[in-house]
């Protein structure tokens, strides 16, 4: 009995100190994102997608990702980003023409990767190339650019909103001479088509609360429009 109470209390011991040490280590890992932006930035850019001028000094960090990853020769596709985190990792210290990707004109024009030795230590490359290739891939561009398109149809559609005057007569989420968007997004949300409808046709009758106030026609509008429009109502 008191050997196992022993056994029992080295052990819990043995895990707390694992798992400090473990939150050491996890603590002391370089964080690859912010050396990226100190060690990288200053001749790739960052931006996902990325920003390109015409003097830049490098290829965006994007498309080197992107493109050490296509180029890079495996045997398995489980094998793809190991290989190019080890080829980056040899890369930054020893660049050289023939490594390079880069075709012959890029090359030419931005000149060959200067070797970054003595200016971040292997763990440091490490980390930064495990962050590219995690973050630099095919889903998060995906995303970013899906974001982004729900992010312009929001504008797109409140500018509409305002342009149309329907803001004089709907609230976001306070009723007004007619019901909010919110409570409109609420009741349609599976049909946006009876919305683009209604802003075509008009409505009346449909709102309780509007005491039999009539829904003006907006014939004018374009399905383009009224597509956007029901979209942004839905989203609210
Ligand atoms: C002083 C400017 C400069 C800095 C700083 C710099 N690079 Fe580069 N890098 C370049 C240029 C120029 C090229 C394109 C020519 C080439 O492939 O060598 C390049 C190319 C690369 C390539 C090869 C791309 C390919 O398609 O073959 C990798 C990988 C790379 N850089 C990673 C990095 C990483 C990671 C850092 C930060 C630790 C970094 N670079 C910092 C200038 C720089
Ligand atoms: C003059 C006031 C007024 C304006 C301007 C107005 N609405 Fe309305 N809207 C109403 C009223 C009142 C109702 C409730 C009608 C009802 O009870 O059927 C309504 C209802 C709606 C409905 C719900 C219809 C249904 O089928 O349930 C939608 C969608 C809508 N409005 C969108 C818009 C949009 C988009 C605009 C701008 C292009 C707009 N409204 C401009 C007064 C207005």
């Amino acid at each position: 009995m008191k050997n196992s109470l022993k056994t029992f209390l080295a052990l819990t011991l043995l895990l707390l100190f694992t798992a400090c040490s473990q939150e050491k280590t996890a603590r002391n890992t370089p964080d690859g994102k912010a050396l990226l932006t100190s060690k990288c930035a200053s001749c790739h850019n960052l931006e996902m997608p990325p920003e390109t001028s015409p003097d830049e000094l490098a290829p965006p960090m994007m498309a080197v990702a992107f493109h050490v990853y296509d180029f890079i020769k495996v045997s398995t596709p489980a094998e793809k980003v190991p290989s190019s985190i080890a080829f980056v990792k040899d890369y930054v210290f020893n660049p050289t023409k023939e490594k390079s990707f880069c075709d012959e004109k890029s090359l030419k024009d931005y000149g060959l990767m200067p070797s970054q030795k003595g200016k971040l230590s292997e763990d440091e490359v490490e980390a930064i190339a495990i962050y590219m290739f995690d973050h630099y891939n095919q889903e998060n561009f995906l995303k970013i650019m899906k974001q982004r398109e729900i992010l312009r149809n929001i504008e797109v559609g409140e500018r509409l909103a305002r342009k149309n005057g329907c803001l004089s007569c709907h609230g976001i989420k306070k009723k007004k001479m007619g019901p909010s968007f919110s409570a409109i997004a609420q009741r349609y949300k599976d049909n946006s088509k009876q919305i683009s409808e209604s802003i075509s046709l008009g409505s009346q009758d449909r709102w309780r609360e509007s005491r039999h106030a009539k829904m003006p026609s907006f014939k004018q509008m374009t399905n383009e429009e009224l597509k956007t429009l029901s979209q942004w109502i839905i989203e609210q």
